[in-house]
């Protein structure tokens, strides 16, 4: 045992009167009076070896503890349990949870850590009439608890109490998956058995009310949804009344009980367990031993028989036994009545630590039960009583540490700030256990800052607020999916708009159609993919994706070196003049030119362009539509090589010789098929969305010549223009594509790229606050802004929780931790002016996964009619092919490219498709574009 110098160092009692101070004057060396752990001791009492005692070999009365030690000190130090051995407990306690939350070890714990279901604290909108049944020690209470909804969060309660019968506790189960019985019930027929069907039956039975049993739940949770109720969550309760319990809100993927892997779920500790496998014998007094013994459950609820009312009574009892018949106590007396169970009641044990009254309740007491006390005595006692219930109260907070150390470590937070409801006639009946509780707490978990806040009859309206909150989380599950169901398509659905693409395909193609399709399916002039033969120096420009970009790139024989520059293009010049916009263009090209030193130089140019184009030959393009928030005037029904050209002569730059215009999506095909000759497909999920892919010539009606292949831009982003798609749109898509500036076009693209997600999902958000779904229907005016939710949001509030069951290993991004995930959530949200709870951030979340996996899976569609294509043109019964793919939402999201790339498997399981991802933009592809066409030119 620890040296007292060592022990821990605890408020004293702020006066503890009379009592108090006839006990220092008896000894200095003897514990504080309430039998506390202090700090330091008397002079005296430094010179005194530490004590020896060990528990388990321990005889009462015969320890060899120096001759300053009296019985009634022994007996006091015997119940003072040290700082350390409270860290120590603590720790052993943070693995018996542990034990008690994993699957594997769940099965053996002691400290079983039930999952309750129970997802969710109020948040004062709950409303409704709501019955309550509470199963109390000597009666059975109901309750008539009227929720208003109304935000102020005050229940209406009235309450009925009904006298339950010993026989009614100890008999047949009937009347009431109940695991045991404790503090004295011991139904039979009960255990084992789910307790809401015997009640629903019992209530059925009477046939008088309809009444449905919608929630059972421990009193501990009862307490901690009550609690909640004060305006701000709270998170953990404890009971310490005849028995003792806790819950608090864990990190639902840790409690491997339940099959919840996301958000909160509480989890009814069931501590009173907490030692019946003898993890506690170091701090057990042969007192508690004989108490254990004698209870109706030997071996069993250690912990519970330290702490809970029920007992300590029978420790103090035996406290007094042994001193008695040490002969140290009551001197000249019976003390036969003394070998009595439960002749001294807890109640009276609260009574006699009292500050004031102690002393004259003590000797009330005593005298009651014939043992004359002398004022020796009634001190004695007292200080006995004090020591009892202080143990109780430090171990009581050695497992509110343990909790709290374990939510601030798997929430990954510094410090957690936390609200604690407590209940029980420990706390309410002694101020000081209070105190003690918050003291050593905060000794314990220096980490954690917890407010306790006594519950005004917790246990019974808070079995009232589950329900309510059940309910609640019921209906608004109901409302929420049906409000996403629009989003969420079959696979069906996804089916229907790969055969509506491989339809609008081939009329792109044909001839006569091509005009009135929708995925216009244009000519590139590109006819094979590099073949290492390309060499040469380039001018490249990139326009159209996040980045305007000017480049020169060199091609050797066994290597491509690139030297670039992102200029930026301003909104103004976007969507101004566009002769601005080929000024600004030539603008940029001699800013690089001249920081390269290449201002002498004519280099041939190949310039990505990506927006529609009908090309009438590699350098001839002319523009069909702007898309993507360009709308430059003059522009559209013009060659854009024509353009720069002119725009290069106003600015004299007179060096300029483009030799090819090439689409992202070829540019990409190109630049990754230098790496990988099986590439053969051109992806891009950006700002926009398109798809390019070598074609059979003999089926592409709008060239001349039949043999061998072309690229075919698809510009799929049109797909849908035609109305093919209206029935998957919903009424989210119509508003986002209304206050674009191109309504009406690129609706394929609008569902799937980066430029339209985040509205998608902001519009969402904004019904779910208008239904009340989310902020409790906080107006969010900021929210009403366009654009000013962004789809790089949806990037990081979709990183992958560490409880995420995605199966992806987080090969795909990021693996965020849970504490950091919910942070990064809130504090977008938080810049946005969302005050957002736990449950907001996960219905945002969820929001974002929905919108995203979407637009994966509608590509996946898209890309699965391109892939079976090509497998048909070919004759092949199995296709590999390579997609080049690029753009900043594939790259960036964390799951979209593992959705995109499930669902086409799923979608065109005979072709074996390889997603290479192109690494320099689609310049480099532009590049090698125009080495190709240089080639029969150059010397
Ligand atoms: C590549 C190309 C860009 C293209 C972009 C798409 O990097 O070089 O020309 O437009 O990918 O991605 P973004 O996300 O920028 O639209
Ligand atoms: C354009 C395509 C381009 C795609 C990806 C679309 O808006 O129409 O030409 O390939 O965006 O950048």
């Amino acid at each position: 045992m620890a040296s007292p110098e060592r022990r821990a160092a605890l408020p004293k009692p702020a006066q503890y009167g009379r009592a108090a101070r006839a006990s220092r004057e008896q000894s200095p060396a003897a514990p504080s009076s309430d039998g506390l752990p202090r700090r330091s001791l008397g002079a005296e009492e430094r010179g005194r070896p530490a004590l020896n005692w060990s528990p388990v070999n321990h005889q009462l009365g015969h320890r060899n503890d120096g001759p300053a030690c009296t019985p009634v000190q022994r007996a006091l130090l015997a119940l003072t349990i040290p700082l350390e051995t409270l860290q120590a407990v603590k720790g052993r306690m943070l693995q018996a949870m542990r034990k008690g939350l994993s699957r594997e070890t769940h099965a053996q714990a002691n400290v079983q850590m039930l999952p309750t279901y129970i997802c969710s604290t109020p948040d004062g909108t709950e409303k409704g009439d709501f019955l309550v049944v509470e199963l109390c020690q000597s009666h059975v209470r109901t309750l008539w608890v009227t929720l208003l909804g109304d935000g102020n969060q005050s229940p209406q309660v009235k309450c009925k109490i009904f006298d339950m019968p010993g026989d009614i506790m100890q008999g047949k189960g009937e009347a009431a998956e109940l695991i045991s019985w404790s503090k004295g019930f011991s139904c039979s027929d009960v255990e084992g058995k789910d307790v809401v069907q015997l009640l629903q039956a019992a209530i059925d039975k009477q046939e008088l009310y309809h009444v449905e049993v919608v929630a059972l739940m421990n009193d501990t949770v009862g307490t901690m949804m009550t609690c909640s109720m004060r305006g701000q969550p709270c998170e953990v309760a404890l009971i310490a009344g005849a028995g003792t319990n806790s819950c608090f809100m864990a990190e639902a993927q840790q409690v491997e009980m339940a099959e919840e892997t996301s958000g909160r779920m509480c989890v009814n500790t069931e501590w009173g367990c907490f030692g019946d496998d003898g993890t506690l014998s170091d701090i057990l007094t042969p007192y508690d031993q004989y108490v254990d013994q004698e209870s109706s459950n030997p071996g069993e609820k250690r912990f519970e028989k330290l702490v809970g009312s029920l007992y300590l009574g029978e420790i103090v009892r035996h406290v007094l036994t042994s001193l008695a018949a040490g002969k140290v106590l009551f001197i000249g007396s019976n003390v036969a009545v003394l070998r009595t169970k439960d002749v001294l009641k807890t109640q009276q044990v609260l009574e006699i630590i009292d500050t004031e009254e102690g002393m004259a309740k003590a000797r009330a007491a005593l005298d009651a039960l014939g043992l004359r006390p002398s004022e020796r005595d009634c001190c004695r006692v007292q200080q006995i009583c004090r020591a009892v219930v202080s143990r109780a109260a430090a171990l009581c907070a050695t497992g509110l540490a343990t909790i709290l150390s374990h939510m601030c470590q798997s929430r990954e937070l510094e410090r957690l700030v936390v609200n604690v409801g407590v209940d029980g006639e420990l706390y309410r009946g002694y101020t000081r256990f209070g105190e003690i509780l918050q003291s050593v707490t905060g000794l314990l978990a220096p980490e954690c800052m917890a407010s306790l806040l006594p519950s005004v009859d917790g246990t019974g309206q808070g079995a009232g607020m589950v329900t309510a909150v059940t309910l609640r989380l019921a209906a608004q599950r109901r409302e929420v999916d049906q409000l996403l169901a629009p989003l969420r398509l079959s696979r069906a659905d996804l089916e229907r708009v790969q055969a509506l693409m491989r339809r609008e395909m081939e009329l792109g193609l044909g001839c006569q159609t091509n005009a009135n399709a929708s995925v216009r399916m244009l000519p590139t002039y590109v006819r094979s993919t590099p073949d290492g033969t390309e060499r040469g120096e380039f001018l490249a420009l990139d326009l159209g994706g996040t980045n305007f970009r000017v480049l020169v790139v060199r091609v050797a024989q066994d290597s491509i070196h690139i030297a670039s520059e992102v200029y930026v293009i301003p909104t103004t010049i976007m969507q101004g003049p566009g002769e601005a916009l080929f000024d600004h263009i030539i603008e940029c090209i001699m800013d690089f030119q001249l920081k390269q030193d290449l201002m002498e130089h004519v280099l041939p140019l190949g310039f990505t362009f990506s927006f529609p184009c009908q090309q009438l030959g590699l350098d001839k393009a002319v523009l069909l539509s702007w898309t993507k928030g360009f709308s430059a005037t003059g522009c559209v029904g013009q060659d854009v090589v024509q353009l720069l050209q002119e725009a290069a002569q106003r600015k004299q730059h007179l060096g300029l010789k483009v030799v090819a215009v090439v689409n992202d999506t070829v540019g990409t095909m190109m630049s990754c098929g230098y790496d990988d000759p099986n590439c053969e497909i051109g992806l891009i999920v950006g700002t926009g969305t398109n798809a390019c892919y070598m074609e059979e010539m003999k089926n592409v009606g709008t060239v001349k010549g039949e043999q061998g292949r072309m690229c075919i831009n698809m510009e799929w982003g049109a797909f849908g223009d035609n109305g093919c798609l209206d029935d998957i749109f919903t009424d989210f898509d119509r508003l986002v594509d209304k206050k674009t500036i191109n309504a009406g076009k690129q609706r394929f693209e609008k569902l799937i790229s980066g430029m339209y997600l985040g509205e998608i999902v902001r519009h969402i958000l904004l019904a779910l606050v208008e239904k009340q779904l989310l902020f409790r229907g906080k107006p969010c005016p900021k929210l009403q802004t366009k654009d000013i939710f962004p789809t790089k949001f949806l990037s990081t509030i979709e990183i992958p929780w560490a409880g995420d069951g995605d199966g992806d290993g987080g090969a795909n991004g990021a693996r965020g931790s849970d504490g950091l995930a919910l942070r990064q959530v809130q504090a977008i949200l938080q810049d946005l002016e969302l005050q957002a709870s736990f449950e907001d951030s996960m219905l945002v979340r969820e929001v974002c996964q929905t919108v995203s996996t979407r637009a994966a899976h509608l590509c996946a569609a898209g890309l699965a009619a391109v892939v079976e294509k090509m497998r048909e043109n070919r004759g092949l019964a199995q296709l590999a092919v390579t997609v080049g793919v690029d753009g900043t939402l594939y790259k960036m999201h964390p799951h979209f490219s593992q959705h995109l790339q499930h669902m086409l498997q799923e979608l065109a399981p005979n072709c074996t498709v390889t997603f290479l991802q192109s690494e320099d933009g689609s310049g480099k592809g532009a590049a090698l574009v125009a080495a190709v066409a240089c080639r029969g030119t150059k010397p």
